[in-house]
């Protein structure tokens, strides 16, 4: 079996974080999403991956290399334009040749994994499994009319009214009988050529498409909020390692990672928290749920639920909380006690206390 990895998109929701930076690449407990999603695949015992890249190709190239680094063999694939996940399987079609592949959205992260729904369809080989998961909203999504044997009876891309709380995921297991699927459908309202549209295609036409329910944690790392959250929970499942300095008037909390060549000076970090390498954390309260990358400066602040993106700076404000900070960007304080200054970008987002 294949992997096939969609890393285009412009993530627009994701702005400005998206004008410099791919939004697969944003961090979530100190590492890219698609490099969680690498993990998920190789977990699978998945190495031939093939990551369908748009004009990001470049980024995201640099970050993942040829995949050694994480136990896989990328190969990549460039679709010139966002036409849709089905035109993505189209590009792949040569490097996927008459492989199974499973195709995972470079945006979602199943941290619980799919070994089980994957070593299912391994043994039966439907000619399409999707995995669903049950959200109370299922609208922004695709969604599945399943019958109570798992077999999909209808999937409808982002119904107004969803006929059931079944939610497609971002992975799909795939036999070679979905590329006569996608060379049928034709494109959606939104001008894109849709998966969901290529496996109903394959539901209308009597074959074997199943779904399975992923009961984990899931999230498409669509918005700020989303990055956030799946943080905090991401998280919760670390570790304590202390490989950089702490200096003996600091308290560390809990689950707390520095890395190495960062320092921790006169601070108290409450974890979850992960310190990147290089950087520096001084007369400052972290945490919890707070991941500062590499080569940071946090001084006399206190930050929490947060993540702080390489290079930033935060010093001398308090209370900073549900935070993203992007990359040497600086949050300061200024000798004022009437005035805010502010210097920011275009699609930025800024919520000052009142
Ligand atoms: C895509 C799929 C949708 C699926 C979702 C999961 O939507 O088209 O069926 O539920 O990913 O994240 P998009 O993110 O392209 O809007």
């Amino acid at each position: 079996m294949k992997a096939l990895v969609l890393s285009g998109g412009s993530g627009t929701r994701l702005r400005p974080f998206t004008y410099s930076m791919p939004k697969q690449l944003i961090p979530i407990a100190n590492r890219p999403v698609i490099e969680h999603v690498l993990d998920g695949i190789r977990a699978l015992g998945v190495t031939e991956v093939g990551v369908v890249v748009g004009e990001r190709r470049p980024e995201i190239e640099a970050v993942l290399g040829d995949g050694s680094a994480l136990g896989v063999r990328i190969t990549y694939l460039s679709q010139q334009q966002p036409l849709g996940l089905a035109h993505a399987v189209s590009v792949a079609r040569e490097f996927l040749g008459d492989d199974d592949f499973v195709m995972y959205l470079g945006d979602n992260m199943l941290p619980q994994g799919v070994t089980e729904i994957a070593a299912e369809f391994r043994a039966e080989r439907p000619s399409a499994q999707v995995v669903v998961c049950k959200v109370p909203d299922p609208r922004a999504f695709g969604v599945a009319e399943v019958d109570p044997d798992g077999r999909v009876l209808r999937l409808v891309e982002k119904p107004a009214q969803p006929r059931s709380d079944l939610a497609l995921v971002g992975v799909y297991f795939f036999t070679p009988d979905i590329h006569r699927a996608v060379a049928a459908i034709v494109p959606s309202a939104r001008g894109e050529l849709e998966i969901t549209d290529a496996i109903q295609w394959l539901v209308a036409e009597g074959a074997d498409v199943r779904a399975r329910e992923y009961s984990g944690y899931w999230k498409d790392t669509g918005r700020v909020e989303d990055v956030l959250e799946c943080n905090r929970e991401l998280l919760d499942g670390i570790t304590r390692s202390v490989r950089g300095e702490v200096d003996e008037r600091s308290v560390l909390i809990g689950e707390v990672i520095v890395e190495e060549s960062a320092r921790v000076v006169n601070s108290r970090i409450e974890g979850p928290v992960v310190v990147g390498r290089g950087s520096v954390v001084e007369n400052s309260h972290i945490g919890p749920h707070t991941a500062i990358g590499r080569d940071c400066l946090l001084s006399d602040t206190w930050v929490d639920h947060s993540i702080a993106l390489d290079g930033a700076t935060v010093s001398g404000v308090r209370g900073v909380h549900g935070s993203l900070i992007g990359r040497s960007a600086a949050v300061t304080s200024v000798r004022s006690k009437h005035h805010h200054r502010l210097v920011v970008g275009d699609h930025t987002q800024v919520e000052v206390a009142a």
